[in-house]
Parts: C-alpha cells; structure tokens; sequence
C-alpha cells in the first residue's frame, strides 16, 4: 500500500516535469556542462555511486518550484558524468516518518550490496514536534525503481540530540560490515555520529566519531569520511562558522574503538558556491567529489539563490574533482580529466608581459572555456595581478591574486547586477617559482583551481551573453603570465 502512495506521487512529479522541461531547458540561464536538474530547485548531491557500469547521480529535489520545499530525490545516469539521461526520480515523500510537507526525503548516500542498490536517506516527519528527523532505508533491483524498507526508520535520534538535527547519513562498507556517519548536535555542539551494521538494516551506535567543542559550529551538515592515501579524511558543511562553506580534517581512525584524530584541517573551496559536498570512488579507483554550487541563507556572505527562479529552475553541481593528499596532509582537487572530450584544440599563447594596461584574452565564446596559465613569480614584480572575467556593461567577477599580502580574492560586488560578496584565500607563494592557475567557465559559474587545486574559489555569476571579455592588468610592477592555454568547452545536450 505504502509502496503505491510513493509510486502515484512519482507519477504526479514525472507528468510534471515532462510538461515544465521543454521550456526549461532552452532558458538562457542553464549551464552548457554542468550538471543540473530537469527543472524546479534541487540542492545537495545525494547518493553518488558507479552502479554497474554507469555513474548514478541522485540529487534533493523539489520538482514543483524554483525554491527549496518538499525534498524528493531526483536521478541520473551517465557514463562520463558530463553527458546524463535523466531517470524518474527516485524517492518522494509517501511515509509517516518522510512526508513533513516543508521537508520530505533529505540527503543521504548509496551503496551496493549484493548486487542491490541501497539508499539510506533522511526522513523528515512533522508530528507536532517540528523536524523529526531520523535514518531509513530504500533498495532497488534494478537501479531505477526503488521501494522503501517496511522496517523503516532504521536509526532514531539518540538521547541528548535534537531531534531537527539528525540528518545526512553517508555509508560505507568495511570488511564485510558496514558503518555511517551522520550530522547530529549535542548540548548545542556539532558532533558526528558512528553507527554500526552487519546486514545494512539493523545498526547499532558506535561512538561519537568526531565532535566540536563548538569552534567548528553547532551543526555539521552532509559529514563524509573516508579513507585516501594512509590518512582518513572527515569533510562537512558547518553550520554556524562563518562564512566556511566546507571543511576538512585529516587524521586517523581506529575501527576497534571508532574514534578519529586529526591533525590538520582546512577549507575544501573557499568561494560562495560550493555546498554539501558528497565523495566517492569510481571505477578508477579515484576519490571524486561533488558539491552544490549554492549556499544557505544563513551564510553571511548570502544575498539570494540568483535569478533563475524566473526560468523555473534553481541549482547546479560544481564539475566532479578528484580530491588528493598531499605531501604535507593538505587536500587538493582538480576536474575530472573526461572534461577534455568537451573541449576544442585550443590555442596557445608561450607568454604574456603584463603591465599596468588592460591586456585582453580570449577563450572561446568568453562564457564557456577553460583558461589556464601559469604566474612566473621569479619575473614578477607587482603588487597584485588583477584577472577580471565575464566583463562587459562596465562588469566584471574581478579576481584578485595579491602577491605582496599573499592573499586572492575573488569579487563579484558587480559581477552581474544581482550578486554579492568577495570571497578570500591564502595564495600559495612559498613552495615553487611559479603558480598554476586554471578556470572553468560555464554560463552561470566560474571555478578557480590554484597551485593544482590547493586553493579553489567556485562562484556563481548570473551573467548576460554580453558578458564576455577577459582582461589582465599588474599594478604596481609587472607580472609574466606563461603557457596560456585556452580552450572552448562544448554545450551538452540534456536528455530527459
Ligand atoms: C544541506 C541540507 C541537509 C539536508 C538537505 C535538505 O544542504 O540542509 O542537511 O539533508 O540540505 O534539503
């Protein structure tokens, strides 16, 4: 029975979608490779999984509106992450512990076993009490059509922690049993839940995996953890740390007491457009990671989610990254090397004198490219370089590289009319001679990938077609830009 009420409410979001598409994806706003929706809002990445030869992307999804409301989780398939056919979704809101009408199915994560999906998602119910959030089970044969666990919910919120903060389970197996981590929140501090199975729907609490003494915030939203080199890596999205979109920790864990040490941390993306990130390996063994590019209203840098609403669609994915450690136990992320079969032969200039005149580049259409090039700081000798992209109608999302504060920043006050907000960094300046610097462009975002990804800024810029120059100007002294390399990046056709 319960099975049919989510089945009839697919079928009312499907006829939906099918009639809002056609209009949608022609908009002048939509991102020519980037993943995005079919229509309506979507958020997190949720349950990123290769499933049988193909990438499964699912997504939070409010089909209905170009606002966040009732959470459906929406679905994808493709086999290089740039090109996807769009599936049915894949879980509405049908259960008393899922149908809270301002919530529905939140995020949560995949795995396979015996040769089953599984997705274990957050319900949100409203029973007078608010958020009642707690952790239940879906599982699909065939990848497509999925029914939800009658023993549902699996995991209750544990005494002490709220029940509006008990959410975003990410699992893994180890060794034939399997683990999740979850968000939580005791005594007003972020901490992080270990939860323990052997068959996937009987858990049992492990310990608290990892918690904050309330310098990391009082909620930590879509937690992943995972292992990468000989280091373990916990990522989260904190709430209630400044303008921290996503950070890091790196450190050890002990699977006989469940506990995690770290040792060092940092910030995965410095812009204002980069939430909720989810990992996962590929079949290349790779540790991919995907993010919402948006934010929260309750991030202080937020102005709004842009103006696409008016096209009736909300929300885009950052380009997958493939995160690595370094040496010193830093994280860093580059794109996924697949992008290249979207991009032209390209053009080469060996080097550019920069002083302080505009000088003019140009990479494909000015929307839809990849710039690279590299800073010879042994050369160089001003203050800052100022890089100003998107520019036209006397706007520009204006980067800055400050090499005497060793600082960047990346502003998009007059980026497009409607934005808001500079984000900040480090800049990378004492390891090496020069610095590496690569951008990808899309119709409403811009991502800044420096030093091999050490530093990345995403950003969204809802910017016209108009928008199309790219200029470089020194100020005080000269810098040498090498190796520019510019490429145009095809559009992608959506299949629905
Ligand atoms: C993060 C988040 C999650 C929640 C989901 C709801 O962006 O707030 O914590 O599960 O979005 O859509």
């Amino acid at each position: 029975m319960s099975q049919e009420i989510m089945q009839d409410a697919i079928g009312t979001a499907q006829r939906y979608i099918a009639e809002h598409t056609p209009e949608v994806a022609t908009a002048p706003m939509r991102q020519r490779y980037h993943f995005m929706g079919p229509c309506g809002w979507i958020n997190d990445p949720n349950g990123l999984i290769y499933y049988r030869g193909q990438y499964h992307f699912f997504y939070q999804f409010n089909p209905y509106s170009a606002f966040w409301s009732q959470m459906h989780w929406g679905h994808a398939v493709s086999n290089d992450m740039l090109h996807w056919t769009h599936l049915p979704v894949a879980l509405a809101p049908s259960e008393s512990y899922d149908q809270h009408p301002q919530g529905g199915c939140f995020s949560g994560s995949a795995i396979e076993k015996d040769g089953r999906l599984y997705l274990l998602y957050t319900g949100t119910a409203n029973n007078g009490h608010g958020f009642e959030q707690t952790q239940n089970i879906a599982v699909s044969d065939d990848g497509v059509h999925f029914s939800k666990y009658e023993g549902n919910p699996v995991i209750e919120p544990p005494e002490g922690v709220p029940h509006d903060f008990f959410r975003d389970p990410k699992v893994w197996e180890h060794e034939g049993s399997y683990y999740l981590v979850c968000g939580a929140q005791k005594s007003g501090k972020a901490v992080a839940l270990l939860y323990r199975s052997t068959d996937l729907l009987h858990w049992s609490f492990f310990n608290v995996l990892f918690e904050s003494r309330g310098e990391w915030g009082y909620m930590w939203e879509c937690p992943d953890f995972f292992p990468l080199g000989n280091k373990w890596v916990f990522i989260c999205s904190p709430m209630g740390v400044g303008e921290r979109t996503t950070v890091y920790f790196v450190g050890d864990f002990d699977y006989e007491t469940g506990t995690f040490v770290y040792t060092v941390t940092g910030e995965l993306d410095w812009g204002h457009d980069f939430y909720a990130p989810q990992t996962f390996v590929d079949a290349q063994n790779r540790r991919l990671v995907v993010a919402w590019a948006n934010a929260w209203d309750w991030m202080p840098f937020w102005k709004d989610w842009g103006p696409t609403y008016r096209e009736g669609w909300c929300g885009s994915f950052c380009i997958p990254r493939v995160l690595e450690l370094r040496e010193d136990l830093t994280l860093s992320m580059m794109p996924i090397e697949e992008l290249s079969a979207l991009k032209d032969e390209g053009n080469q200039i060996a080097q550019l004198q920069v002083g302080n005149s505009i000088s003019s580049l140009s990479a494909g259409d000015g929307i839809s490219y990849e710039l690279a090039f590299t800073i010879d700081l042994t050369r160089s000798d001003a203050a800052w370089l100022e890089l100003n992209l998107r520019c036209g109608s006397g706007r520009a999302l204006r980067c800055r590289f400050d090499f005497a504060k060793a600082n960047m920043s990346v502003g998009r006050d007059n980026a497009d009319g409607w934005s808001e907000g500079t984000s900040h960094s480090p800049l990378p300046l004492t390891e090496s001679d020069e610095l590496e610097v690569l951008i990808l462009s899309d119709q409403s975002s811009v991502e800044i990938f420096v030093d091999g990804g050490r530093i990345v800024h995403s950003m969204n810029i809802f910017a016209g077609q108009d928008q199309n120059g790219i200029e470089v100007k020194a100020h005080r002294g000269e810098v040498y830009l090498t190796d520019i390399r510019t490429h145009s990046i095809r559009t992608v056709a959506e299949v629905f």
